[in-house]
């Protein structure tokens, strides 16, 4: 149970909506959970109540998130990359003075522009410094504590939903907020790597949508669709606009998930990453200096540079296959994967597709000059809650 409170914190975002041809939306993330734990993963895990809703909806099965938490908060609260907000390197601690920047609307300002109540609950980790990063200042009408038992949870949401009529009108969105931390129980088999790397097992993520709005019901999809995209994909469904935000690096996926169809997204920057320690050579002149932590995927291409992180493939007990640990050299910095043909990245084609390496070098190099600087403030001593009731909040 310890586990289960720690992994399956969730945030959940109740918008009810305003006028009834618009739906309830509810966007439930999920805390560091795997790739391989949920049922229709064949998880050794039981999820039934999310099993029959992702049955009911349409699985996303080329579903990207981020390798750590607050990057995927922030991208899903704005709609924008880390590498434009300032939050590439690591999470927010508590002890630092930082935030998602304010020169942005969340997506809850939006929607609660559009005319929606919003409400969250659990966890946020996007800053709580000042005020102005609190929840309720960031377009949440509400906001409380954390929820243990999600799938029992969300069976009761949705019986509750369900019991009063509205289950009909209701979007409920289902995501994982990274890969799950394979030393801390949980699995993202058959993925390569765990939770904050830049392997698949980092942020290939779970997701799935339910609702009766959905035109293909009961359907797999294997568009490229990432956390970035719910910002203007749930604005939209809300029947609001993304005036006034800075521009966004996600695209409107509702068409995609609820006709099928091409996503508009051909490419997804993972992460640039400058304040990892760099690692190895650099390879090329006048591209990305490979020897940067960073990943980018163009079409079905993946390129990895720098230090992504542990590459072992970590099976779950009940499957009895061996783990394969990680044997690439400590300078090995380049890494190309052909995602849909070699979706667990065993094949590197580096060596082989030169081209494609200078393609994708060039994209993150096309990328990082749209960077701001990476935020990592050092801890801020005025932090200590002793200072403030022996409570964390707010303290600048
Ligand atoms: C779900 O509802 C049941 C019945 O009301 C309740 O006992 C249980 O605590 C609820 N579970 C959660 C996680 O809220
Ligand atoms: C977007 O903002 C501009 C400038 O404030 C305004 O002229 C325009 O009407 C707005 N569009 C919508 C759809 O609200
Ligand atoms: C990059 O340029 C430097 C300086 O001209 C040169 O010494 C180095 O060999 C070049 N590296 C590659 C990979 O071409
Ligand atoms: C990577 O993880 C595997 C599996 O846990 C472990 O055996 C191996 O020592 C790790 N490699 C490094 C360099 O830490």
């Amino acid at each position: 149970m310890h586990l289960a409170a720690c992994l399956l914190l969730c945030a959940c975002c109740t918008v009810l909506s305003a006028k009834s041809s618009r739906p309830n939306i509810i966007f439930i993330l999920a805390d560091d959970y795997g790739f391989h734990d949920i049922g229709y993963h064949k998880s050794e895990i039981k999820t039934p109540n999310l099993d029959k809703l992702a049955a009911a909806g349409v699985k996303l099965e080329n579903y990207y998130v981020q390798p750590i938490c607050t990057p995927t908060r922030s991208q899903f609260m704005s709609g924008r990359y880390q590498i434009h907000t300032g939050l590439q390197h690591g999470i927010i601690w508590a002890v630092q003075p930082n935030g998602l920047p304010l020169d942005s609307p969340t997506v809850a300002d939006k929607i609660k522009q559009a005319g929606y109540s919003t409400h969250a609950v659990g966890k946020w980790h996007l800053g709580f410094y000042k005020d102005g990063y609190l929840p309720t200042n960031r377009g949440f009408d509400s906001y409380y504590g954390m929820t243990a038992c999600m799938d029992e949870g969300i069976g009761n949401i949705t019986a509750a939903l369900s019991a009063t009529g509205q289950l009909e009108n209701t979007l409920i969105v289902f995501s994982t907020d990274n890969g799950v931390q394979i030393h801390a129980g949980g699995n993202n088999w058959p993925l390569r790597g765990w939770k904050a790397s830049l392997w698949e097992g980092g942020f290939h993520g779970v997701g799935f949508v339910y609702g009766d709005m959905l035109k293909n019901k009961g359907t797999v999809n294997n568009q490229l669709i990432h956390v970035s995209d719910w910002f203007p994909t749930l604005v939209g469904v809300a029947g609001g606009n993304t005036n006034g935000t800075k521009p966004l690096d996600g695209f409107d996926q509702w068409k995609t998930i609820s006709e099928g169809g091409a996503s508009p997204r051909k490419e997804l920057l993972h992460n640039i990453d400058i304040l990892t320690q760099p690692k190895g050579a650099k390879l090329f002149n006048n591209t990305f200096d490979t020897r940067i932590r960073a990943a980018i995927r163009v079409g079905d291409w993946k390129l990895i540079t720098g230090s992504p992180g542990n590459g072992s493939w970590i099976p779950p007990p009940h499957l009895s296959k061996e783990t394969i640990v990680d044997t690439d050299d400590k300078e090995k910095n380049l890494w190309l994967f052909d995602i849909a043909k070699d979706p667990n990245e065993h094949n590197d084609l580096s060596a082989s597709q030169p081209d494609i390496v200078k393609k994708l070098l060039d994209r993150l190099e096309y990328y990082q000059k749209t960077a701001v600087p990476p935020r990592y403030p050092d801890p801020d001593p005025k932090c200590d809650p002793k200072l403030h009731g022996g409570v964390w909040g707010p303290w600048e």
